[in-house]
């Protein structure tokens, strides 16, 4: 654990934790490494579009990946070394919580691993390179579950307005660094297979799908939940998961809309919501043997695509949450639900389980050049798949958000919600991470 293998001392009115240090570590030692992440931090992130990203991935070449390459290389330690300067200004109750020192350990050590990486310039190393950024994203994939619980618990010491900035800049800086390594990854991969002579498609961008089709994602995203009861019922109905009816998924509106955007966003999002909206129905109705349906409308607008989700799974119907910053709330003073106890010892498994789960050097080689998307929405979005721990509908707006879209939830209480997801499709919009 962190905090009896580091050294901890006063900075800029925050706690700075220097991982890896043992006793005989010197305070010069100190000094020198957080002065490399002052140089760092003091750098504004370099923030793209989607179409930016569309842009520079067409027409792959060598040395295109090689650029793409050192921007990655360069790029990442500037936004690690943001966000671990965020660490460092938490009051020391919460960064010494075990969940929330792991991710500063973990962070801090890809932030110096980056930092050391030697500039690029051939194709073999960039296939090292690709091998070390699979490893870092596999080791990263307990993040959120981690981050999650030591701000629930951190909650009593943290004002809430101050819990929820800290993780949106968190988590939306952890989107756009697994955004550009996966991307990277992607490109590379194609730019091998197009060497090897392999039949390549050009539906996709690097990580963007050119034409993704709305309504297929929705049905896949369905389909996936209908396979796994036990995300859609989770604790609340136990035992109910095997012969429990479904509600159907009716589609309508404009059903031919495709866009460019990343699949894995839109299908994350699409996933939590028609859970939540299944579960919900199930919990309202259950002694019918058919459920009412729910009613999904597509529109495809001049810039955005836009869903509304209706369910008649009862509305919100929790007194305590009622605006979209409660609902979206990591903090149990805003959101009480949080410290149910299901959920938190839920997020203690999830959270423990993820230590020292690196996949071996072996692995990762045959990792990266295999294709990386499966059929789960959240492995596929980089979280790993996980019971009800309450972070779904606070994940699904920072995903929706992230290239600046917006999600709302509407309560009709006593009969159902209405959830409005709107989605950017002109790629125009910046990476919506702070620069610092
Ligand atoms: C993360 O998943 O949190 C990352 O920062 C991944 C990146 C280092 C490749």
């Amino acid at each position: 654990m962190l905090v009896n293998c580091c050294r901890m001392h006063l900075h800029r009115g925050g706690l700075v934790l220097l991982p890896g240090g043992s006793r005989s570590i010197s305070t010069a030692f100190h000094f020198y490494q957080n002065k490399q992440l002052e140089l760092y931090a003091a750098k504004d992130a370099q923030r793209l579009t989607l179409r930016q990203l569309v842009f520079f991935g067409r027409s792959m070449n060598e040395d295109r990946i090689i650029k793409s390459a050192n921007y990655v290389r360069t790029e990442l330690p500037v936004r690690i070394a943001h966000r671990l300067r965020d660490m460092q200004t938490l009051p020391y109750v919460v960064v010494n919580q075990e969940s929330v020192s792991d991710v500063y350990e973990a962070y801090w050590s890809a932030f110096d691993r980056f930092r050391r990486y030697p500039p690029l310039t051939t194709l073999a190393e960039n296939d090292e390179f690709c091998r070390f950024l699979r490893g870092l994203l596999d080791e990263h994939k307990s993040v959120i579950p981690n981050l999650s619980l030591g701000l629930s618990l951190s909650s009593p010491y943290l004002a809430p307005e101050r819990l929820d900035s800290f993780m949106r800049r968190m988590l939306v800086s952890r989107i756009s660094r697994r955004v550009l390594a996966e991307h990277h990854i992607a490109l590379s991969r194609y730019l091998t297979a197009k060497r090897n002579g392999e039949t390549v498609s050009d539906d996709r961008v690097g990580i963007i799908h050119l034409g993704l089709r709305v309504k297929e994602s929705i049905e896949k995203c369905a389909r996936f939940l209908r396979k796994r009861p036990y995300d859609a019922d989770g604790d609340a109905i136990e035992g109910a998961a095997a012969d429990a009816p479904w509600s159907d998924v009716v589609i309508d509106g404009h059903l031919d809309t495709k866009f460019s955007y990343i699949q894995a966003h839109l299908e994350y999002i699409v996933f939590e919501l028609l859970k939540n909206s299944f579960r919900a129905t199930r919990l309202r109705h259950p002694t019918f043997r058919q459920l009412p349906p729910i009613q999904i409308t597509i529109v495809a607008g001049e810039n955005d695509v836009a869903l509304r989700i209706s369910d008649q799974g009862g509305g919100l119907l929790t007194p305590e949450i009622r605006s979209p910053s409660d609902q979206f709330s990591f903090s149990h003073i805003r959101n009480p639900v949080r410290l149910d106890v299901s959920r938190l010892g839920a997020l203690r498994r999830i959270s423990s389980s993820g230590r020292g789960m690196t996949a071996t050097v072996d692995e990762q080689v045959s990792s990266w050049q295999s294709k990386s998307d499966c059929e789960d929405p959240q492995q596929n979005a980089g979280v790993n798949p996980h019971p009800r721990i309450g972070i779904g509908l606070p994940m699904s707006n920072i995903f929706a958000t992230y290239f600046g879209g917006s999600l709302e939830l509407v309560s009709l209480d006593g009969y159902g919600t209405d959830v409005y997801l709107r989605l950017p499709k002109l790629g125009t919009n910046l990476e919506g991470i702070e620069l610092w």
